[in-house]
């Protein structure tokens, strides 16, 4: 059992065949070297200044959540400029969402974007599914998410890879995963993997002494879902004005119109589209 290994060259309908079928699947070359080396030279100052698993979240659930030799960054639109120009708006996240979330939704949005570097140490993350940031959500639905983990370093099965329930997107809600069930999602530097919010899966444990695991969660949501990271006050208006129109538009300031299919509006500021304002100048 292992999750199907596609490159980034691949014929991107290949991948949401896989993840579709799967649950999850691995694309190599997800960031090129040039990206890839960019995104970890912007990172590594923010890290060491981090320190590890000094912070308390609001919730001690979610302390122990994340982990605490785990060093996160969080908000990464607000201070990667690599991440907020290349890849948010990554050509691959474009044509998996576009097939499995803009059938619901008139457009869809950045949920979360951060980076986890789990460190040795790190214990097996709980098994979940990310859609749960939703709980309130009738079952059974469409999917509402889809997210990934870039590996910024090599992932193995030592040093915490991903581990994913295969086709567990279709098991019954109360069904768990057994540990023989979850499979290590180990990829070279610069794959990403790439899963449904409906997806079982966790970090894995890192019993490594020395390897750091450096990860970066991506994920996205229909458009007119509530975010888990607030995107509007986690990234300084004065950098989104600075971005490309397609950023904006991802970190939720394109209006979700949903006249096409007999609704309404969410979004508008002063009855406008914030895209339309922010490139008059006026936001
Ligand atoms: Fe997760």
């Amino acid at each position: 059992m292992t999750i199907e290994h596609l490159h980034a060259s691949d014929d991107p309908a290949t991948m949401v065949g896989a993840l579709q079928r799967d649950g999850a699947v691995i694309v190599e070359g997800f960031l090129s070297d040039d990206v890839l080396a960019r995104c970890n030279a912007e990172i590594e100052p923010i890290l060491a200044a981090t320190a590890r698993g000094e912070s308390d979240m609001f919730n001690p659930f979610f302390t122990w959540f994340y982990g605490r030799q785990t060093l996160t960054i969080t908000g990464l639109a607000g201070k990667s400029r690599v991440f907020a120009t290349e890849v948010l708006t990554h050509r691959l996240y474009r044509a998996m969402c576009d097939e499995i979330l803009l059938p619901n939704c008139a457009c869809y949005r950045l949920n979360v974007a951060q980076v986890l570097d789990r460190g040795p140490g790190s214990e097996q993350q709980l098994v979940h599914r990310d859609e749960l940031a939703w709980p309130h959500l009738f079952r059974p639905h469409p999917e509402v998410q889809v997210a990934s983990v870039i590996a910024l370093e090599d992932f193995t099965a030592a040093n915490g890879a991903t581990r994913v329930a295969l086709g567990s997107h279709r098991w019954p809600q109360d069904r768990v995963a057994e540990p023989d069930e979850l499979v290590a999602a180990e990829m070279p530097a610069g794959s990403a993997v790439i899963y449904l919010g409906s997806t079982i899966h966790g970090g894995g444990a890192n019993t490594t002494t020395d390897v750091l695991r450096r990860g970066m969660h991506v994920s996205f949501c229909l458009g007119w879902l509530h975010t888990e990271e607030n995107q509007y006050v986690a990234t300084p208006l004065e950098t989104v004005r600075s971005l490309p129109r397609a950023s904006q538009a991802l970190l939720g300031y394109a209006i979700h119109d949903g006249l096409a299919v007999g609704g309404g509006y969410l979004g508008a500021v002063e009855l406008q589209d914030p895209l339309a304002l922010l490139a008059d100048g006026a936001l």
